[in-house]
């Protein structure tokens, strides 16, 4: 009876502790969103505060954040395919992507 009761309460502290740590995971991660624009955005876009030039006629990301055209699904959809565009499709994961928004959008001005 002890030991069932410890069981239990163990199984109960695990099934916890997954909850919290998939919860976390599915949540957009600003910081890797962050991470994956310094290393793969900033070639050509003005990512962070600090960062002095990206290249000639490409919006910083202050900018992309702050535009009116884009909201969080707007600017999803876009970095999944940018169709018509000079910009190119960088096959990125969903996770990334809503990183990456989670990111830009904090960036607005
Ligand atoms: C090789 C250069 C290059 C790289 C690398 C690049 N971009 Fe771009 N991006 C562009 C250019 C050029 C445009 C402007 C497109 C246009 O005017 O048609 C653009 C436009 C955009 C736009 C739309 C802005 C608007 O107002 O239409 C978003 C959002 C964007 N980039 C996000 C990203 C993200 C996020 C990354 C990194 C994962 C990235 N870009 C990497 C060149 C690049």
């Amino acid at each position: 009876m002890q030991l069932r009761l410890t069981l239990r309460a163990c199984f109960g502290a695990v099934a916890a502790l997954l909850a919290v740590s998939t919860g976390e995971s599915a949540a957009a991660d600003r910081a890797n969103g962050q991470r994956i624009a310094e290393r793969w955005c900033s070639e050509c876009h003005v990512v962070a505060t600090g960062q002095q030039q990206g290249s000639d006629r490409v919006p910083t990301f202050a900018e992309i954040g702050g535009s009116k055209r884009f909201d969080d699904a707007s600017l999803a959809t876009f970095l999944s395919a940018p169709h018509h565009s000079r910009m190119p499709n960088l096959s990125l994961t969903r996770s990334e992507i809503a990183d990456l928004v989670a990111y830009i959008k904090s960036r607005s001005r």
